[in-house]
């Protein structure tokens, strides 16, 4: 979370800084600020909100700084504790959590300073201050010694001109080299088109001083090979629609298809054969809308494959202890491929024995550094914080991990269909959601209900309403509601009803039954036209016909969308939701 930037080389810095900040902000916009080096010191400018308040800044003059796009973890979303942070002449920014940063602080108040602001990363400038022996990289060193927890840091200093330091532990950092400027950068998008980059390396160091300088954790120099990039990072645009979220949307179907054509390349490759052959136990991590993905693939697996599965919330398994039965495949599923407790969860699987596929959207990723095996997603950059054509392209890589398991294992399995074109028929079907939005609009909470794979779906479409229109929302099984949740359901609530498994269809409408009897607004997804005509049924949205086991991936695109309308109609912005951020590289 957070994004850092910095610049120094021969044009002005606060322009490159406050671009490269805009292209981080999918990392956290609770506040932003940079630091300028110009004739007469370094002069700081910070404000509450997004970067765009940061424009007043633009004009500053000089040739080095740094700046800071923050998600809050220590103290309030206020201009007092956004960063840079400076301590007698040392300027920083920093991404991270300082798990110590407590104890520090009690260390630097003993000795009589004083803090202004209530983050964990201010104490990081006091510790290098107090290490300043005129060398600002060996300061940095020294300063980072005593911190436990993730950061990545970039530091300036009054008496160092023109100079920057980066450190890394747990948490990303890029440097880079165009032409005769430098710059660092939490993540590729704030360097796009830049010609050589460099991803700084666990616990080393970079000095950018004329030319960039890499350091093991001892501060020997060491060469460093550039990292080449996908071209996909590439800065994205909204290509004329109103939102990131709009365009991510009409793109799920390329994204699906491109998925399964890397999908049949990778699984036909043998090594992943051989671990497939030998599998008996799949654990599917996640968090949010990954974790969902992994429900759902979870449900399909069983079925098809008839392994014992199971889909875990990446941020409880690192902390249950769990069984990891010999012949494990563990799947870590992340769009950003840089989720702190996907990797955690990864990581202890790995230890315990399990061999770790990893299905992400991003090939750089540090997920991806660590699997055994790559199953990429093709969704493309995905800008929106809400996760939508990614979810899409999650399923179609774990549909067919399945399929290519349940071969491996000899299991009777039918090819798996390409649903892009159904996809893209979904999309136009989807629009008539706009019309359920006065039932959504002032409600005070909304269900979305289903069975087996339907209530996979339901649990991702009450994800996105809440996650972006800030209604209360909750998915449930819909045999669950007559158990306590019906008791929600007053005059007009609405509840979305996913009804795609014909096995289960019937049981389903009994729950819709339960909820119209008692005032709600019903809205069905459905495979089916004989249920969308129910007297029960307020509108439907009919998909195309698809196997119930596999419909979430057709069925989550109108409850997408409904979150989208509902999003804009609230006033919100569906695309960066207040108190989120993108990519959560924090615990
Ligand atoms: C919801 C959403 C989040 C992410 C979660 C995991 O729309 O986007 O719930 O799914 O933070 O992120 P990744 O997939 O990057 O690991």
């Amino acid at each position: 979370m957070c994004g850092i930037v910095g610049y120094t080389g021969k044009g002005n810095a606060a322009p490159a800084l406050i671009d490269g900040l805009y292209r981080l902000e999918y990392r956290g916009y609770d506040s932003a600020g940079i630091a300028v080096e110009g004739e007469n010191g370094i002069q700081i400018v910070k404000r509450a909100g997004r970067v765009k308040g940061l424009e007043c800044a633009r004009g500053l003059e000089g040739h080095a700084g740094i700046g800071h796009t923050r998600w809050a973890t220590h103290g309030a979303p206020t201009e007092r504790n956004a960063h840079p942070h400076a301590y007698h002449g040392i300027v920083l920014v920093h991404n991270g959590i300082i798990e110590n940063a407590y104890t520090l602080r009690e260390g630097c108040l003993a000795r009589g300073e004083t803090f202004v602001s209530d983050t964990d990363s201010e104490v990081i400038a006091h510790l290098i201050a107090a290490e300043y022996r005129g060398n600002l990289l060996e300061a940095v060193r020294a300063g980072c010694e005593k911190l436990k927890g993730s950061y990545a840091l970039a530091v300036m200093c009054e008496k160092e001109r023109g100079k920057i330091v980066c450190a890394r532990k747990r948490s990303p950092l890029i440097v880079a080299r165009s032409g005769e400027n430098l710059l660092v950068a939490s993540d590729l998008p704030a360097l796009a088109g830049e010609a050589e980059a460099y991803a700084l390396g666990e616990g080393e160091f970079a000095l950018l001083d004329g030319d960039i300088t890499f350091y093991d954790a001892s501060l020997s120099p060491i060469q460093k090979v550039r990292t080449e990039f996908d071209a996909s990072t590439e800065l994205a645009d909204r290509g004329g629609y109103p939102h990131f979220m709009r365009k991510e949307m009409a793109e799920i179907p390329a994204a699906m298809r491109r998925t399964r054509e890397e999908a049949e390349k990778t699984l036909s490759l043998s090594p992943l054969y051989e671990v497939l052959c030998q599998t008996e136990y799949i654990q599917i991590l996640g968090c949010g809308t990954a974790y969902h993905a992994g429900l759902c693939a979870k449900t399909f697996l069983e079925a098809t494959c008839r392994l014992p599965s199971e889909a875990c919330v990446a941020s409880e398994y690192r902390y249950r202890d769990p069984i990891v039965p010999s012949n494990t495949l563990a799947v870590a599923v992340s769009q950003s491929g840089e989720t702190a407790d996907t990797i955690a969860a990864a990581e202890l699987a790995k230890e315990r024995g399990a061999r770790l596929v990893a299905v992400t959207n991003s090939p750089d990723s540090s997920l991806n550094r660590m699997a055994d095996f790559v199953l990429p997603t093709r969704a493309g950059r995905e800008v929106a914080v809400a996760a939508t054509k990614s979810f899409n392209a999650q399923l179609v890589a774990l549909y067919h991990l399945s399929e290519a398991l349940a071969r491996a294992k000899g299991k009777p399995f039918s090819p798996l269909p390409d649903l892009s074109a159904a996809a893209e028929e979904t999309l136009l079907r989807s629009e008539r959601v706009e019309n359920w939005i006065k039932s959504f609009q002032n409600a005070r909470t909304a269900l979305f209900i289903g069975r087996g794979a339907d209530f996979c779906a339901a649990l991702e479409g009450s994800l996105k309403l809440k996650e972006i229109s800030y209604l209360p929302s909750e998915g449930y099984p819909a045999g669950e509601l007559k158990h306590g949740t019906l008791a929600l359901i007053e005059d007009g609530t609405p509840v979305v009803a996913v009804l795609t498994c014909a096995r289960l269809a019937e049981k389903t409408m009994n729950a819709v039954h339960e909820a119209y009897a008692r005032g709600a607004h019903v809205f069905l997804v459905t495979t089916f036209l004989e249920y969308a005509g129910r007297e029960a049924v307020r509108d439907a949205v009919l998909l195309p016909p698809c196997d119930g086991l596999l419909s979430p991936v057709l069925s989550v695109i109108p409850l997408q969308m409904l979150a989208y309308f509902v999003s804009v109609a609230r006033g919100a912005d569906p695309d960066k939701p207040r108190n989120l951020a993108k990519s959560v590289t924090v615990e």
